[in-house]
């Protein structure tokens, strides 16, 4: 399997798992308990059907939407992932490149592995800074007023991650960071060299987000660690009040859900919600996005931004979502995948697929621009 002969999300893992160790793999592919969720994310559009219109002058598509003061060139955006340079040793380099020359945003991870700051001089395209509630009050403002300082457009709180979701995979692995595998994951990262020889080979691996403010010279500091010691599981609606108020800016929530949630969020000032079950990582039996759209669109639609994420690997998956209100799109391991296959350009390709796949699907369905789809393009079973 060979970059070129790469056209759609399968294709991208199937090639990832032969070019990473597997606890890597694993890693990225992996999600929580049996991962009901994870598969649940992306079979929920199966079970609504496209409606097409037809004879209305499809030449020219504009599929371009403006999401929290930002405009997209195309309708999904790279959602924020953490420690992207253990994927390939462009990480996150790449994912702002390919971003920049789609016209898209994406994220950086407050478990990136690249500085905001840095990203942020090199490209001109909407970026978001992802974090989450630490228990240290003062880091919280400091994360924000380094974001603010670079100028990022858009912070995005993540509150789907209260707590470490039970990671099976890596628990078998011993996926952490610095690694500390069992024996058999050890044996896995012997059987692929050419990562090896990049990984060493390449700057030295570093959470910059987090380096300058938490000492983590300590030895493992696992992903779980990191959840369970570092965040703090007793933030509430009203410190997040504070810090939507301290930004003052566009500010959004990764991983609502509900109704109410989504109404506390417009009360409290955020200009944007993310439907997100985190890619099926954290609560495992939780509902897909996709599922919850509707709802959610015709309790706040009118007053805040709906985006959803989790699942889309398709651009019907995209257009389904956006039918359906949402504002945009956002996708994890769609980008992941062809990152860890090839770098910047596995990004550039998996992106120039779905902008494709997007153009071509409006086309079929009769829509020039996003306004054209609602719901009356879609019929549930
Ligand atoms: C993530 N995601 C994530 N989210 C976040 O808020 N901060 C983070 O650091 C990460 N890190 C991360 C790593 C990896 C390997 C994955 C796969 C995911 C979640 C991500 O932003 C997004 O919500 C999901 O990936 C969406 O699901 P799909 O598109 O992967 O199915
Ligand atoms: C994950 C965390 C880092 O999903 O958000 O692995």
């Amino acid at each position: 399997m060979r970059l070129k002969n790469c056209h759609n999300f399968q294709d991208f893992r199937t090639l990832a798992r032969k070019r990473l160790p597997g606890p890597i793999f694993n890693y990225i592919d992996g999600a929580a308990d049996d991962e009901i969720t994870y598969r649940r994310n992306t079979a929920s559009f199966d079970e609504c059907d496209l409606v097409p219109n037809v004879l209305s002058d499809v030449k020219d598509i504009d599929m371009s939407v403006t999401v929290m003061g930002q405009k997209l060139d195309m309708p999904i955006y790279c959602s924020p992932t953490a420690l992207q340079r253990l994927f390939h040793h462009e990480g996150e380099y790449a994912v702002a490149a390919a971003a920049e020359k789609f016209g898209t945003m994406f994220g950086v991870s407050s478990l990136g592995t690249v500085s905001l700051k840095e990203i942020r001089e090199k490209h001109s395209n909407p970026q978001v800074y992802q974090f989450y509630f630490h228990k240290d009050r003062g880091l919280n403002r400091a994360m924000m007023e380094s974001a603010k300082e670079a100028g990022v457009e858009v912070m995005m709180l993540t509150v789907d991650s209260i707590t470490g979701g039970n990671r099976e995979r890596d628990l078998r692995t011993g996926f952490s960071i610095p690694f500390k595998l069992t024996l058999n994951g050890m044996l896995q990262f012997i059987s692929k060299p050419m990562w090896g020889i990049n990984y060493v080979t390449h700057a030295k691996f570093s959470l910059p987000q987090l380096e300058s403010h938490v000492d983590m010279s300590g030895g493992a500091m696992s992903i779980g660690r990191y959840f369970t010691d570092m965040l703090d599981p007793s933030m509430t609606w009203n410190d997040v009040e504070k810090m939507v108020k301290f930004w003052d800016g566009q500010f959004c929530l990764k991983g609502i859900m509900s109704v109410d949630d989504a109404k506390k969020a417009v009360d409290i000032g955020c200009t944007g919600i993310i439907l997100s079950n985190h890619g099926g990582r954290q609560l495992d039996g939780s509902r897909s996005p996709f599922d919850q759209l509707a709802e959610i669109v015709d309790a706040v639609g009118d007053k805040i931004d709906v985006i959803m994420d989790s699942g889309v690997q398709r651009g019907t998956h995209v257009l389904k979502a956006l039918s359906l209100g949402a504002k945009a799109v956002g996708g994890g391991r769609f980008y992941l995948f062809p990152l860890a296959a090839a770098g910047q350009k596995g990004v550039e390709r998996a992106l120039g697929l779905m902008r494709a796949e997007i153009e071509r699907d409006m086309r079929l369905m009769g829509c020039k621009s996003v306004e054209d789809l609602s719901c009356r393009n879609l019929k549930f079973r």
